[in-house]
């Protein structure tokens, strides 16, 4: 089991749908759909495309590099040229803090 870390606050995304967070060695994509967060791995595993940066539509979002394309609640890879998928984290929102849980 890993340990929650606050990574943003919730009033980050009153405009903005998505960040890049780093936290324990990790760059994480941060992603607001609808009432939730969702945070997954930044580094495409195509050739490293930032998905922090990559249009995101419902709970998908599109590597701005090549257009691999994520599901950012779960990591898997949805579409080609990425062939595997990128690690997702558990989220939970405590107050105002959006925290990411980083394994151990
Ligand atoms: S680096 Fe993401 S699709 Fe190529």
């Amino acid at each position: 089991m890993g340990q929650y870390k606050k990574v943003a606050s919730t009033n980050e995304f009153d405009t903005a749908k998505q960040r890049l967070v780093e936290v324990g060695g990790l760059k994480i994509a941060l992603f607001s759909v609808g009432d939730k967060y969702y945070a997954i791995g930044d580094t495409c595993t195509h050739r490293g495309g930032p998905l922090s940066e990559g249009m995101l539509a419902e709970d998908t979002v599109t590597c701005p590099l090549h257009s691999a394309r994520f599901d950012v609640k779960t990591g898997k890879v949805l579409g080609p040229p990425a062939s595997q998928g990128v690690p997702s984290y558990n989220v939970r929102v405590s107050g105002n803090d959006i925290e990411v849980e980083i394994p151990s």
